[in-house]
């Protein structure tokens, strides 16, 4: 297959977790609801983005190590698994044995942080494609 499966796959935890954070901040005025389907959006993030990392990983591998690109996929690899422990202590914070609970307002900090540090990381994404042609030009630049 020469089309990367990464760029396919990272819609699904980018679109769960940017709901999910959406509804914790809505859950401080909306109340349980909004805040149970943020925790059910935070357990599809976290699982969708293992996916992710794993066609990520397969694409690091075919980057030059002495590049420029290189320095950046690495940035954006450290700030994917940021984002994906902020967002799973989020999770954690929530759970009440197996049960999801209303997050507090530690674990709203944590999915906003993660949201900060999953912006970081699609930022560092798009540089890889649209700078250094990562995944798109037969042959890749520095
Ligand atoms: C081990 C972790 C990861 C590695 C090694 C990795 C690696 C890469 C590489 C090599 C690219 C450029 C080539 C391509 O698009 O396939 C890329 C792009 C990108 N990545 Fe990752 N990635 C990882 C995790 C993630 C995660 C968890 C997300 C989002 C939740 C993400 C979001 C993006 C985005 C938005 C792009 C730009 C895609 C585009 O504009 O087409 N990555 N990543």
């Amino acid at each position: 297959m020469t089309h990367p499966l990464h760029p396919i796959l990272v819609h699904f935890p980018i679109a769960a977790w940017f709901f999910a954070t959406a509804g914790d901040i809505a859950s401080l005025f909306l109340g349980m609801q909004a805040g149970w389907a943020a925790g059910v959006l935070l357990v599809i993030g976290v699982v969708t983005a293992i996916f992710a990392m794993v066609a990520g990983l397969l694409e690091l591998a075919k980057i030059d190590q002495q590049s420029d690109a290189m320095k950046i996929a690495n940035q954006h690899m450290m700030l994917a698994m940021v984002s994906w422990s902020l967002y799973s202590v989020s999770l954690f914070l929530r759970l009440d044995g197996a049960a999801l609970v209303q997050p507090s307002g530690a674990a709203i900090l944590f999915s906003v942080l993660g949201f900060i540090s999953l912006c970081a990381t699609g930022w560092y994404g798009g540089r890889l494609v649209f700078e250094h042609g990562i995944g798109v030009r037969k042959k890749q630049s520095d």
